[in-house]
């Protein structure tokens, strides 16, 4: 069962450029959605501003509430659980150079796999 999200006066920059401007939006849970718009418009920094791929760019920075059926992806989780759980195909492909694209697939399965494994049989009482 999906979740939806749920875009509150989202903005985003680039340096000094407002980029996403004041973004109040719905995304139903099961169904699929398209942005369509012109080249440059937003489409991909919006995408990435539902998984927080955007904060990786040192220059980048974003405002607003994105939530996530009830998770709240900027204040209730950390960037590594929402990218865990927020896939996205990019728009350039761009696998590790020194791995063949098997390796580079494999490798995100298999980590995936191992970081479940290990927090399944972390004790509760853990820190
Ligand atoms: N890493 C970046 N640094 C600075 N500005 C950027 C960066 N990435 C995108 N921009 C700018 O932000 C604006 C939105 O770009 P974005 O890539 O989100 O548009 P888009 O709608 O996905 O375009 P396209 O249809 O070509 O993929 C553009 O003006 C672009 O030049
Ligand atoms: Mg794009």
């Amino acid at each position: 069962m999906g979740v939806g999200i749920l875009v509150e006066d989202l903005n985003a920059w680039y340096g000094s450029t407002h980029t996403l401007q004041d973004i109040n939006l719905h995304i139903p849970a099961n169904h699929a959605t398209a942005l369509i718009g012109p080249s440059g418009c937003g489409k991909s920094t919006f995408v990435r501003c539902l998984n927080r791929m955007h904060e990786t760019n040192p220059i980048a920075r974003a405002t607003g509430v994105v939530k996530m059926g009830e998770v709240d992806i900027y204040r209730d989780a950390s960037p590594v659980e929402i990218r865990r759980r927020v896939g996205m195909v990019f728009q350039r492909p761009n696998p590790f150079p020194t791995m063949s694209i098997y390796d580079n697939v494999v490798t995100a399965s298999s980590s995936t796999a191992s970081a479940t494994a290990a927090s399944s049989t972390r004790p509760s009482s853990a820190h």
